[in-house]
């Protein structure tokens, strides 16, 4: 039996600050961002978008009624909660109407649990191969106005329904994990923005990739000539093409570097546009090669880096299915295109707008464009969301 991605859908939010317009308010140089970072542009919501709105609309881009009559559990990953107890996966559940007997848990370990979440879905359909997980990775990524990470900020949710016999990938049964405790980047619960040792953290992210790949080759005896694409965490794509650039062993043939780099470089065309997406963002890299790549067929080995603050890791392989072209959307460029462009002061009020409650935790919320899902309002501090399913 395989078990693997059957459907992966996105959602971010529908309103763009322009890289070159944060420079230019920033006192940097344009350059620093697009080439420096590799990125042209961020996502940014409105209060009236978080990650539960994100993760249920770029869940019902991809789901039927077939699928929510059989999925029986919701996983929602994310470090950006928007409660302490109750799971988001528990709206996500109810938005989208998913049949009720069924599990719905979030999940966090910073931009690593969606890779869990993958895992723990595979072990249970292994168990139960008629069951449908509903995997979701939602997060916004917010450091604050003239903060070192400002200009790797980003909002976005990737849904991905995992089953047995799956139509876009087949997971391989080789990850590899690494944990090691570190404060490279964090969020106590009475701060709203992270802390981030910026530089460190990137050390990190580095050193964590080479050490995982290094065992990982062991284990598998493998090396990067036996893969046509790699994915990584992209919390801003140049740290990425970097990690390319570790592990691409200087004694591999040109033509697969030239395969590898070329994938890299599809695999970042979306990120570029929305940012970082926390847990979200390996797997937008991924939609991104699939849906923009010209190279890839039926059979290809795709890698996978996930890295997670504090710091968690993880690399793993999976198997493009036969077909998998079929299951993609190939006008997402276009749909980024249409979000409206907005300044530098508005982003600041838009991103940044606190939530102020009466005494009885009431507020209502002006309205601003998002997707067919939204929070409407806060009731007796109860959060109330509105939308359907198409
Ligand atoms: N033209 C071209 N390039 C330029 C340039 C110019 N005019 N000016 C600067 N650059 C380049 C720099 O040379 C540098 O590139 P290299 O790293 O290749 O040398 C790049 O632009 C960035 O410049 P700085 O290093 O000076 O940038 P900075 O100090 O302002 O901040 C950062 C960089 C520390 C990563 C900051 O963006 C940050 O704190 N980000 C948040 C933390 C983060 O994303 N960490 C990643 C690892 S942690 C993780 O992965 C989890 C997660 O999602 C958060």
């Amino acid at each position: 039996m395989t078990i693997g991605i059957d459907k992966i859908g996105f959602a971010t939010s529908q309103y763009v600050l322009q890289m070159k317009d944060l420079a230019q308010a920033r006192n940097q140089e344009p350059e620093k961002f697009s080439q420096g970072l590799m990125l042209d542009a961020l996502s940014i919501t409105p209060v009236t978008d978080d990650i539960i709105s994100l993760a249920t609309d770029a869940a019902a881009s991809i789901l039927d009624q077939e699928d929510l009559a059989t999925i029986d559990m919701v996983i929602l990953a994310t470090e950006s909660s928007v409660d302490q107890s109750k799971a988001g996966a528990v709206y996500v559940h109810q938005l989208l109407g998913i049949q009720p007997f069924a599990r719905a848990i979030e999940m966090k370990e910073a931009c690593y649990a969606a890779t869990a979440g993958l895992d723990y879905a595979k072990l249970h359909i292994e168990k139960h191969p008629k069951s449908r997980v509903l995997v979701i990775a939602s997060d916004i990524a917010k450091y604050g106005i003239n903060s070192s990470g400002e200009p790797t900020q980003g909002a976005g949710a990737v849904a991905m329904l995992v089953t047995a016999e799956p139509r876009i990938l087949s997971f391989n049964d080789d990850n590899l994990a690494q944990t090691r405790d570190i404060y490279d980047f964090w969020r106590p619960n009475y701060s709203s923005t992270p802390f981030v040792d910026g530089m460190f953290s990137t050390k990190q992210y580095l050193d964590c990739l080479k050490t995982t790949w290094s065992e990982y080759q062991k284990r598998q005896e493998t090396d990067l000539s036996s893969f046509d694409a790699f994915c990584f965490h992209l919390p801003f794509p140049k740290l990425a093409l970097k990690g390319l650039n570790k592990i691409m062993d200087k004694s591999l043939e040109d033509s697969v570097k030239t395969r590898l780099q070329d994938n890299f470089d599809h695999s970042i065309q979306y990120s570029r546009l929305v940012g970082n997406i926390y847990t979200g963002s390996l797997y937008l890299g991924l939609l991104s090669l699939l849906e923009n790549s010209t190279t890839l067929k039926a059979g290809d080995k795709i890698g996978f880096f996930s890295y997670g603050s504090g710091a968690v890791c993880e690399i793993f392989s999976a198997n493009l299915v036969e077909g998998y072209e079929k299951m993609l959307h190939k006008d997402r460029l276009d749909d980024l295109n249409q979000r409206q462009v907005i300044s530098v002061e508005q982003y600041e009020q838009l991103f940044y707008e606190d939530i102020t409650l009466d005494d009885e935790g009431n507020t209502d919320f002006n309205s601003y464009q998002t997707g067919a899902f939204y929070l409407e309002s806060i009731q007796g501090h109860k959060r109330i969301y509105k939308g359907k399913m198409k």
